[in-house]
């Protein structure tokens, strides 16, 4: 299988608790992540994004289609960090996900190390977290993922709330994770709505309204997307203006 994720015809409805007052949110979603691929899912707010992230997740129940994940364990990291940091220091929220795992200590020691320098947080294990900038607060979620060693990482606009320094870097880092697994079996799928992010993309997938209204199989169809995707937020612009 060379495919991590894979969703087809994928039909996915919110609210109402189930009943009339539900709404169709996902429609007839399309979408794979092959193995040792940076896949983004670019969308303009509320498109839909984040609702396919939770059902990929196991969050959320789907009423139509398929869904497979051939991969595991899966794990996601969202947009705002604090919002998933619990503990005080760095190294002990990092080791936190390791909790039921019955490691000894020094082998949870050498993993947190390890996760923490990947993100390039190295050294930083004893530091409060307080202190952290929000680019680090960042890596640190990102840290918690992979010290629990996913196959497929599902990361919900994580940079969002980041400058363009901090944006770039982070991005970085999950290219490089990806690009130098030595397993090349490390996959994943990257939700964003800033569409210059996806120079670094292996492959992405445009959802409007949800639905699947676009996808480009390799950095030279990526032009064609985000052009795609600039005249759907030019639209939309010119339906708002009086
Ligand atoms: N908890 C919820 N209950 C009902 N509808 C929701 C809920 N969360 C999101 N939606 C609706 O689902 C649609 C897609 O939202 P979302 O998946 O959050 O989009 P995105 O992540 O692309 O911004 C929107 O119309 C939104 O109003
Ligand atoms: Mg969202």
């Amino acid at each position: 299988m060379m495919e991590a994720l894979s969703a087809r015809g994928l039909w996915v409805s919110r609210g109402g608790n189930g009943g009339a007052a539900s709404k169709a949110v996902l429609k007839n979603v399309n979408l794979s992540v092959r193995r040792g691929h940076l896949h983004m899912l670019l969308g303009r707010n509320g498109s839909g994004k984040s609702t396919f992230m939770e059902t990929v997740a196991g969050l959320l129940p789907y009423q139509n289609g398929e869904l497979e994940i051939e991969v595991s364990p899966t794990r996601m990291v969202s947009q705002n960090p604090d919002h998933s940091i619990i503990l005080p220091t760095v190294g002990a929220e990092v080791a936190f996900g390791l909790w039921d795992q019955a490691l000894d200590p020094d082998d949870v020691r050498e993993r947190v190390r390890r996760a923490l320098s990947q993100v390039n947080l190295g050294g930083l294990s004893e530091k409060a977290i307080g202190t952290l900038s929000g680019g680090q607060k960042q890596r640190l979620a990102l840290a918690g993922a992979l010290v629990e060693s996913p196959k497929l990482l599902l990361l919900d606009e994580i940079t969002s709330f980041l400058d363009a320094e901090n944006q770039f870097g982070v991005l970085r880092t999950v290219k490089a994770l990806i690009d130098g697994d030595p397993t090349g079996d490390l996959s994943a799928l990257w939700v964003t709505h800033r569409s210059e992010e996806l120079q670094y993309a292996s492959s992405a997938s445009l959802m409007e309204n949800g639905e699947i209204v676009g996808v480009a199989q390799s950095q030279a169809e990526m032009d064609s997307l985000v052009r795609q995707f600039e005249e759907i937020c030019e639209g939309q612009r010119r339906l708002m203006t009086p």
